[in-house]
Parts: structure tokens; sequence; C-alpha cells
């Protein structure tokens, strides 16, 4: 009887339970935004517009953007977060150092963005060099830390030239000693089988289970430039350039003033070009010294973009998210620009403005024109040419098609195959906005 029943219901009965079902999940619905809002009389759509638009009036309110990022982090899944965690994430806030000194910006100016782990010698060397760069006083550096480091953090305090501002990756697996983004107890390691092991998580496509120290770049990567882009208050709305540099880049003093004429000849000269770059892609190459300017791969010292530039970006967080490796400019070109559908080529001088270092002896029969560093010195000549900017805006422009290196196709180094690090990584992508990871704007 009854199972005859279940079997044909009367069709009453299923316009009620479908009524109840709707009752229900409305109820639940706004019962889970009056959580969320408290007493605020805020919806959903005010704070997706708040988030996504980045509307400037110049009558900022902070609190608000405060209390809706807050919302926006609360529906996107992110690990707990420990002490560190969270006392670093608060260290975020604070406002740049030395507006005493440099009270103001330059109009037009590329903010600098330095991202370093823990190599204190390196980031001297950059450090010295960047105190060099003519320009420099005009802008805001900002230094994004992989990691918590007392020798990192003296070489920043010591920083007298420009406004500097401090941030720390607050999900760094170096921050968490025991669970996720760190190791946890319960992981799978090397080429563990989890159904076997009855460990967690998933291996890259050559059978290797994450790394911490080796998934932090990638994650660090991405962090800050949704960080920088559209998470602080003092470059969320930077609507010009911002040129990223590592720890490991000597930076020559005239590379301030070859970008701002790089990027201001760029528009005209090149409008296939998505960036300037300080650098040629071949790290090893110093430039050709011609009399010409260079549209060549993107490369990965000294690059600098705009905001429509990381809207593109931004649009791909999935491919980056997922793309098998972790190397964060590999994933890049082999996903992520090869997805624009034209070449992306970025605009350079014909002599270096920025070089690579790393330390000595490292490489064997690479000969002695290896920049690199041996008892905290590096081996770098700045010549006079070096100190002026070198670009002429007469000059024509060279371009370099189908280069070698890495492009679509590339199926990735690996290293990048666990769900979690993938999820975290769009997590990344998700935190300033409350909508969908591809919003198109
Ligand atoms: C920046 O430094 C130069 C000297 O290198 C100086 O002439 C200029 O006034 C400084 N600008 C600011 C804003 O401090
Ligand atoms: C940003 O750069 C891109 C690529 O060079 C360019 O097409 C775009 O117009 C620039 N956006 C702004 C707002 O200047």
């Amino acid at each position: 009887m009854a199972a005859a029943y279940y079997k044909k219901p009367r069709l009453r009965d299923v316009a009620l339970r479908r009524l109840i079902l709707v009752v229900s999940v409305t109820l639940c619905g706004v019962l889970l935004l009056v959580f969320l809002f408290g007493s605020n009389p805020t919806s959903i759509n005010d704070v997706t517009r708040d988030l996504v638009e980045n509307v400037g009036d110049g009558n900022d309110d902070d609190s608000a953007y405060r209390r809706d990022l807050k919302v926006a982090k609360g529906l996107v899944a992110l690990p707990n977060q420990n002490d560190l965690s969270l006392k670093l994430e608060k260290l975020n806030d604070l406002p740049p150092r030395n507006l005493d000194l440099y009270p103001n910006l330059a109009k037009d100016q590329i903010i600098v963005v330095l991202y370093v782990h823990n190599r204190p010698q390196y980031l001297k060397v950059v450090v010295d060099s960047l105190s060099q760069v003519t320009g420099i006083n005009e802008t805001l550096l900002i230094v994004s830390h992989d990691g918590y480091f007392e020798d990192m953090n003296k070489i920043i305090d010591g920083i007298r030239f420009c406004q500097v501002k401090q941030i720390f990756a607050p999900y760094s697996p170096h921050l968490f000693l025991d669970s996720f983004p760190g190791v946890s107890a319960r992981d799978c390691k090397d080429k563990d089988v989890a159904s076997q092991k009855h460990c967690e998580g998933n291996p890259d496509q050559y059978g290797n289970h994450r790394s911490p120290r080796i998934v932090s770049l990638k994650h660090h990567w991405w962090w800050m430039m949704n960080t920088v882009w559209d998470g602080l208050r003092e470059t969320r709305k930077h609507e010009g350039h911002i040129l990223f540099i590592e720890e490991d880049h000597f930076i020559y003093p005239n590379a301030y003033r070859n970008l701002q004429i790089l990027t201001s000849l760029k528009p005209e000269k090149c409008p296939d070009c998505y960036a300037a770059n300080l650098a040629p892609s071949d790290v090893n190459s110093r430039g050709e010294g011609w009399a010409s300017l260079i549209a060549e791969r993107m490369g990965n010292v000294g690059y600098a973009f705009n905001r429509t530039v990381w809207k593109k970006i931004h649009n791909k967080a999935r491919e980056f998210c997922f793309f098998d490796d972790y190397n964060w400019d590999i994933t890049m070109w082999a996903t992520v620009y090869p997805s624009f559908g034209s070449p992306v080529y970025s605009l350079r001088g014909s002599r270096t403005s920025a070089v690579h270092f790393g330390r000595c002896g490292l490489h064997q029969g690479q000969g002695e024109k290896k920049v690199c560093m041996d008892n905290g010195m590096v081996n770098i000549h700045v010549e006079d040419a070096d100190k002026v900017p070198n670009i002429a805006s007469d000059w024509s422009v060279h371009i370099y098609k189908n280069q070698p290196g890495y492009k679509a196709g590339f199926k990735g180094w690996g290293g990048w195959g666990d769900d979690r690090d993938r999820h975290l990584c769009l997590s990344f992508s998700n935190m300033y906005r409350s909508t969908g990871t591809s919003s198109p704007m």
C-alpha cells in the first residue's frame, strides 16, 4: 500500500511538497543573509558592486570596504588560519612607511612590487640597487613576503629612499607547520598511492605528491597579484602600470625612467604589446645595443603591465590554477598567454635595465659573463649608459617572432596536482570579489 503510494504520488502532494521545498530554501537563504550581514542593511548586490567595480570617487570609505571584504572572504573557502597567519594578515593593513619623507606620490607613478622569500643576502643587493634608481622616490615600493623571516624584515626596515609597504602572504605554506597549506600528518608523500596508504593528496601527472616548499612560489605569486591589483587600499584603484621584480633581480639606475618611456610609447609603437620589460626574455642576454626598441615574448625579469592586462589574466584563473606546473611563469607561457588568442608581446629597450643573478659556481661551464653573487657581492658593473635613460622615442620597433620557449602544448613540469593547491589558488582569485572567478569586467 505504502509502496504504491510512493510510486504514484498524487499531483496535489507533489505540488505541496514543491511548495514546502521552495519556501524552506528561500527561508534558509534569507537566514544565511541575515547571518552574514548581521545588522547591516547591506545586500549581496551592494557588496558585489562595490568589490567588482572599484569605483574611485576619491571618498574611499575604507571601513565599508573592509567589511565587504570580510563578507567576500567568508564566501570563499580558505584554510583555517593560525595565530601567525592572522597576525601577518593584520600587518598588511598598515599604511606605507616613510610617509613623513615622501608624503606624496608623483602623478602617473609606476608602483614597484618586489616579491621575496628568504634570501637576505640577495635581498640586500636588490634593495641597494633600488636605492640608486632615479625616480624611485616618486613611487611606492611594495615588498611581498612568502614566509616570515626577521633577517628579511631588517633589510626592509632600513629603506629610506621611498615609500615602502610590506605585505605577507597569509596562506604561505611556510607559515603552517602541521596543516595545509603546510604538510599535515595525513598527507601522502613522494609517490605514495593514496588508496594503499590511506593518505590525503592527489599526485601530479608524474605520480608525485605535493611538496609545500615547491608549491609556495606559485601560490605566493598568485596571492600577490590578486592582492596588489584587487585587495590593497593603496593599489586597488591604481590605473597605471605596476612593475614586478624578484629578490634576485639587480635593477639598474635608469630602470624607472626607462620604464616610464616604454609605457608611454607602448600604445603607439606596439599596440600588440601587453607589457613592458626591463630585461630581455633570454635571461642571459644583456640586450642587442641597437638604436631600436624590441618587442618579444613576455619575460620574467622586471615586467610591468596595467589593470586591463590584469583583468585578462584574472579571467584565466582556472587555467592558471589547474595547470600541472609549479612554476608561475611557465604556467603563464603555456596556458594563460596562449589563451588570449594573439601573440603576447612585451616592449623593451635594447640594453637591459635589470639582470637576474644567482650564486656563483652553481652552473658549470657558463663562463665568466654569468652574473653571480659571492659573499654578498655581485659582479655587476654599472656603466654610465645604465645611469641615464637610454631609449629614444623616435626609434622603431624590432619584433622577434616565433621565439623558442615554453608555449601552448607544453604539458607542464608537474608539482601541481593536488586538488587542495588548485582550489586554494582559485580561492585567491575570489578573495576580493564575491562573484565567480571570471567576472567579465
Ligand atoms: C627624489 O630624489 C631627487 C634626487 O635624486 C630629488 O631631486 C627629488 O627632489 C626627490 N623627490 C622626492 C619626491 O623626494
Ligand atoms: C593597458 O595596456 C594594454 C596593453 O598594452 C592596452 O591595450 C590598454 O589600453 C591599457 N589600458 C589603459 C587603461 O591604459
